[in-house]
């Protein structure tokens, strides 16, 4: 049985499932909220220990700035209500992404890290305004600026991942085969599942069928 350490999620799909129930995008992304919610739940009966989940890309910015406000307020609302709550989960929150965000965000996000960075069951990585290649591109920035050999074990110090193992599975929902500027250092060698639920329709069940397909997989790394 493959060791399952880090699990990383597309969530797509929201607008989509929005549209088609209630008549609007937004609506779609309140209810992923709800599937969040169950899947980190679910990430801990599996003891999984780290679970990334794509919140918003930096191409995500070329979206309507009517939704773009919606996704923020809703970050903001979680964040107000719902940090205490992670924190007596033993949730260690820690965002991947550049944080410029309104002031009152990037406090909030701070504070969310700082109150958190001591638990030890899961660590929930939120990817917010989060791009791969930017990621990349400023690690070989940082090599170069302190003077660093290029390699794997330098590189990887400079990512937002620093410290995270690579995740043994990625997830995407929504129907849709692309990576999205997600991860692409990372995922080198993950097991990819295209999940053809919508995000907010995504449920435990079809979590635990993806975690116990990966246990039995024959990873092979190159060798035979
Ligand atoms: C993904 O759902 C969530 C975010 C990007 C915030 P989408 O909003 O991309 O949903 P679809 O793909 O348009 O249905
Ligand atoms: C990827 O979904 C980003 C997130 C889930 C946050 P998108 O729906 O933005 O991806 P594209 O633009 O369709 O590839
Ligand atoms: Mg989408």
């Amino acid at each position: 049985m493959n060791p399952l350490r880090h699990v990383a999620i597309i969530m797509d799909g929201n607008g989509r499932w929005g549209l088609k129930y209630k008549n609007s995008r937004n609506a779609g992304h309140k209810a992923g909220l709800k599937t969040v919610e169950k899947i980190i739940k679910e990430t801990i009966k599996h003891k999984v220990k780290f679970l990334t989940l794509y919140a918003f890309s930096t191409e995500n910015w070329r979206r309507p700035k009517k939704e773009i406000n919606f996704l923020f307020s809703l970050l903001e609302t979680f964040l107000t209500n719902r940090v205490d709550e992670l924190h007596n989960q033993d949730i260690k929150l820690k965002i991947i992404g550049e944080k410029s965000f309104s002031e009152k965000l990037n406090n909030l996000l701070n504070n969310a890290e700082k109150k958190t960075f001591r638990n030890k069951k899961l660590q929930l990585n939120l990817a917010l305004n989060y791009g791969s290649k930017f990621e990349l591109i400023n690690a070989f920035k940082k090599l170069k600026k302190n003077n660093k050999k290029i390699n794997e074990k330098n590189l990887s110090l400079f990512l937002q991942t620093k410290n995270i193992p690579d995740p043994e599975i990625l997830i995407r929902t929504g129907d849709t085969k692309r990576l999205s500027n997600f991860l692409l250092w990372q995922l080198a060698y993950s097991e990819i599942f295209f999940e053809k639920k919508l995000w907010p329709e995504f449920n435990e069940k079809d979590y635990t069928k993806i975690i116990k397909k990966f246990k039995n997989i024959k990873r092979n790394f190159g060798n035979i």
